[in-house]
């Protein structure tokens, strides 16, 4: 072979062997006339907790409803650009947002149990999804799920109980065990501390922790030492664009753009 500008050589496709999970590239998402995502580009690792951080509006929960298309939902949003999970675009006519939306769990800023008893919170996606061939599978993914999510000893002798009746910390717990029951390899989480007191914050923070070991999560929080507690990449959001993007200590500690130190010395924000 004679040496060619690489920029010249064939395109061969080669199979992805790195631990990305997913891949965003030049995402834009636009409200009407308001841009609230521009050219985004990022990679999430697998196993591995991301957090967005950045000042409110900067479009953290845009962005990450990108990633299970919660956006669909919302008439007047329009994404463009591609987002792969796992090499596949998750945008192509031939994905199922509710088969997406499995794989790619979301918790909530405000937990929002069912009105249903704690089993039927769990057991809600396995049935829809048809994961359980018989009620002992379906025991089993519920009880599994609630232990994932640390909730398992406290509800095992009220698993019939209404979920609403649970403390603030328990019923994010149960929501967090009802997005982990459909066997996902994502989980998102907007804000999910911020209604819950610092006990039941406490418990979350160390079930993201050990939610990493399974999965790959991504949490929008807006509270930097939280971000700077749970998570090993740090994303940091101004203006609807991604300023900055690496491991947790370097942005806390060594930050490259000037705009993500006023952040984090209290600057801007
Ligand atoms: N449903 C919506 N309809 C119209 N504009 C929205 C909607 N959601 C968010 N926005 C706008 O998009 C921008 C980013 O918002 P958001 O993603 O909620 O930011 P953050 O989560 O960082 O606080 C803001 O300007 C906000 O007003
Ligand atoms: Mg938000």
């Amino acid at each position: 072979m004679f040496d060619q500008p690489s920029n010249l050589a064939p395109q061969v496709e080669t199979p992805v062997t790195t631990d990305h999970k997913i891949t965003a590239e030049n995402v834009n998402v636009h409200y009407g006339d308001t841009h609230a995502i521009k050219d985004v580009n990022v990679k999430i690792d697998d196993k591995t907790v991301t957090a967005f951080i950045g000042p409110s509006g900067c479009g953290k929960s845009t962005f990450l409803r990108c990633l299970n298309r919660m956006n669909d939902t919302i008439d007047i949003c329009r994404v463009s650009g591609l987002i792969e999970l796992d090499g596949e675009d998750i945008n192509h006519a031939k994905v199922d947002p509710v088969q997406l939306r499995a794989k790619v769990g979301m918790v909530f800023q405000k937990p929002n149990p069912f009105p249903k008893s704690i089993f039927d919170n769990v057991a809600y996606g396995p049935r829809i999804h048809g994961q359980a061939a018989n009620k002992a599978e379906l025991d089993e993914i519920v009880e599994k799920s609630l232990r994932s999510a640390a909730l398992w000893k406290e509800v095992k002798d009220r698993l019939h109980a209404p979920g609403t009746g649970l403390s603030g910390g328990q019923q994010q717990r149960l929501c967090i065990a009802r997005a982990v029951a459909t066997a996902p390899e994502v989980l998102l989480m907007d804000e999910p501390c911020s209604a819950l007191d610092p006990i039941a914050t406490a418990q979350v923070e160390e079930l993201i922790d050990e939610l990493r070991e399974n999965f790959s999560v991504v949490i929008v929080t807006h509270s930097m030492q939280q971000a700077a507690r749970v998570s090993q990449k740090t994303a940091f959001f101004h203006l609807g664009e991604l300023v900055e993007f690496g491991e947790t200590g370097q942005i806390f500690t060594n930050p490259h753009d000037s705009r993500t130190e006023s952040y984090i010395t209290g600057r801007i924000g």
